[in-house]
């Protein structure tokens, strides 16, 4: 067993939010799946205070090394996610960490506060690629908007993990991941999706997402989450979760070795239902004589 946030975990391979449905693949797969759980803790996919209906049609470009997804986060809302899924996710195996995100700080506030007097809810993930209705900044990508988040919602999350999901999209996740160290996050994730757009086949200069843009995920952008793991664990000592085209145990090690205390499974999931799995065991089996510690010693940690 692992600690993550005082949270016991069977492996360090967790799922990317909003890319494993676990009420829908035991559907697929029976309760045979929670025999063998493929992640060892569950993030869902984000909640809203209100449900929402996602974006309109098309939602997925492929590329050649991955997605361009615009889902636009249809969820059924908080409430609708406390009355149907939550009962059913509190019967998963491994703990549940519930993914929310809000447009003004005081929705993220409420959000915080429902999940954390939950005893089903392990963390809370917060997703803040999202603009400030108020203040019209992107909630991840400026620092001080970030610090204003955190002092806001911490104090409904006293013993509650908060993991803030950081974005790409700006221009030192770094600086970013600083202002949640300094402002009470317990740890940080990273990397969400990149924005990318596809032009339509037939139609001149008219995007082929109903959303216009959207995320770019999958191998793509391996490289780049590589990076900004790297470039964050210089700079906090928090734990990291790293995720970003990870296919394999060897890039679950890679990432690991960047810095990451867990490693997030994505786009991969939709090739590979059961590919949680495969990486934690094929990065168990390479990673023998590998210490544990060895990401945090050959990196050097800001004091
Ligand atoms: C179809 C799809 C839906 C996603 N939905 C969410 C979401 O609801 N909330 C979130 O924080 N991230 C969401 N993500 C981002 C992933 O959790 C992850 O950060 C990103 O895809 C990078 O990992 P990957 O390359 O392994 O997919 C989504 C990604 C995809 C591809």
């Amino acid at each position: 067993m692992i600690g993550f946030c005082g949270i016991p975990l069977a492996h360090r391979i967790v799922n990317g939010s909003g890319t494993f449905d676990a009420i829908a693949a035991r559907r697929a797969f029976g309760d045979a799946i929670y025999e063998r759980f493929p992640f060892a803790a569950f993030v869902s996919k984000t909640v809203t205070l209100e449900p929402r209906k996602g974006n309109p049609p098309p939602r997925l470009w492929e590329l050649p090394g991955g997605l361009i997804n615009s889902i636009g986060l249809p969820n059924k809302g908080l409430e609708g996610y406390l009355r149907e899924d939550l009962p059913q996710l509190a019967e998963l195996p491994v703990p549940l960490i519930v993914n929310v995100m809000g447009s003004t700080r005081d929705d993220v506030a409420r959000l915080v506060a429902a999940f954390a007097e939950r005893e089903e809810v392990a963390a809370i993930e917060l997703n803040v690629s999202c603009p400030n209705v108020k203040t019209g900044l992107i909630m991840g990508a400026d620092p001080r908007e970030l610090a204003a988040l955190l002092d806001r919602v911490r104090p409904h999350a006293a013993a509650t993990p908060l993991i803030v999901k950081l974005t790409p999209n700006c221009a030192s996740p770094a600086e970013i991941a600083a202002a949640a160290e300094q402002h009470g996050a317990d740890a940080v994730s990273l990397v969400n999706t990149l924005r990318g757009m596809a032009m339509h086949p037939d139609r001149p200069g008219e995007p082929w997402l109903g959303g216009g843009t959207g995320g770019v995920s999958g191998p793509a952008i391996r490289a780049i989450a590589l990076a900004q793991v790297r470039e964050v664990r210089e700079r906090v000592r928090l734990p990291i979760v790293g995720m970003g085209g990870v296919q394999s145990g060897r890039h679950a090690i890679d990432l690991r070795r960047a810095g990451a205390d867990l490693v997030g499974v994505g786009t991969e999931s939709f090739r590979d239902p059961l590919a949680g799995q495969r990486i934690a065991d094929e990065a168990s089996r390479a990673e023998e004589g590998f210490p544990a510690n060895a990401a945090r010693a050959a990196v050097v940690v800001r004091d």
